[in-house]
């Protein structure tokens, strides 16, 4: 029996450094694609992938996924610990998403060999183990947005998640909107500052309570200067994904891009996870005619910036159209 697992790559149109403190995300799965296609045998994950020189051999017992090596079986390693499948597999790794560039290349490879290895259940619980994976094998303790996105994309909708109370409610994407994704380079740093920026945000909480119930004025309450810009980035951050996503239900493109273009003004200047390199090109793009609004799209640190644009509008970087969730299908 031959199983074919296929997951999309994401893009998130705002709310980013929401996630983990169960904030709003807008993201979108996306028409670039991870593919996994094995044999169930054995009692190894072999993997060899058309992105990488070396295969991942991954024993089912094992138990520090971050030890791996290469890199890259780090994250089948993360799945096949937190799954625990009875059989191993034998196959490839292929498809056209690209690694490293900010699209959740890693997310797409989890859940794409979760599916493959036999995984059942809802696509919560997809994420979730994915997630842990994800924070297995790399020990950045990300949140739930890249896998949830992944696993529960819509076909032309964005995904209004809300990642306190893990529910995901799909916002169709106006027939004009056009989205775009421009690569700024490999991401430095990225892994170290997020767990300082997570730890700073729980450092908040400790003064005002969750972030999720905050608001501006509880926020001033903060008296560390620092601490207080985390907070108002995200309290700021998960009002504008309220706005955007309120904005592209009645096809309201330039409010929409009016809140990405703050939101990248957060992210740069209370969040403190943006480049000159992605400040160059959202400054570049933002004000070319039919563009809507731009921003960085991700954890920061590098990475890409996403485009929010009328259709037919001359824009740099590659068009993505929003796609359905990760699929598994068997043959014989
Ligand atoms: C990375 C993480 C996500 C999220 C974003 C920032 O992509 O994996 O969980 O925190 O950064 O929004």
């Amino acid at each position: 029996m031959r199983v074919t697992a296929t997951a999309p790559g994401r893009v998130n149109l705002i709310g980013d450094h929401t996630d983990y403190t169960g904030g709003l995300v807008l993201p979108m799965a996306i028409d670039l694609r991870t593919v996994v296609t094995v044999e169930r045998t054995g009692d190894v994950v072999h993997l060899t992938s058309s992105h990488e020189t070396e295969p991942a051999v991954v024993a089912l017992g094992v138990e520090e996924p971050a030890d791996v090596r290469p890199a890259w079986a780090r994250y089948v390693a993360g799945v096949v610990a937190m799954l625990q499948p009875a059989t191993g597999a034998v196959g490839t790794v292929s498809g056209d998403l690209p690694v490293g560039a900010g699209l959740s290349s890693s997310a797409a490879l989890e859940v794409a060999v979760a599916l493959a290895l036999g995984f059942d259940g809802t696509p919560v619980e997809l994420a979730r183990l994915c997630q842990a994976a994800e924070q297995r094998a790399s020990g950045v303790p990300c949140g739930i947005m890249d896998q949830l996105a992944i696993a529960s994309g819509v076909a032309g909708h964005a995904l209004l998640i809300d990642c306190g109370t893990e529910t995901v409610s799909s916002v169709p994407l106006p027939p004009e909107a056009a989205v775009s994704v421009v690569d700024t380079g490999p991401r430095a740093l990225a892994s170290s500052a997020y767990a300082e920026r997570r730890a700073q945000c729980e450092a908040a909480e400790e003064v005002i309570g969750p972030l999720r119930d905050a608001d501006e004025a509880t926020v001033t309450a903060i008296a560390d200067p620092l601490l207080r810009r985390r907070a108002r980035h995200v309290v700021t951050e998960n009002a504008r994904v309220r706005a955007a996503a309120e904005a592209l239900r009645v096809g309201d493109l330039a409010t929409a891009g009016a809140a990405m273009v703050a939101s990248h003004a957060s992210l740069r200047d209370d969040f403190d996870v943006s480049t000159p390199a992605l400040d160059e090109v959202v400054e570049r793009v933002r004000t070319l005619p039919g563009v809507h609004g731009a921003r960085l799209t991700g954890g920061g640190f590098g990475g890409s910036v996403v485009i929010l644009a009328e259709r037919g509008a001359a824009v740099p970087g590659r068009r993505v159209m929003a796609a359905g969730a990760a699929t598994v299908s068997t043959s014989p």
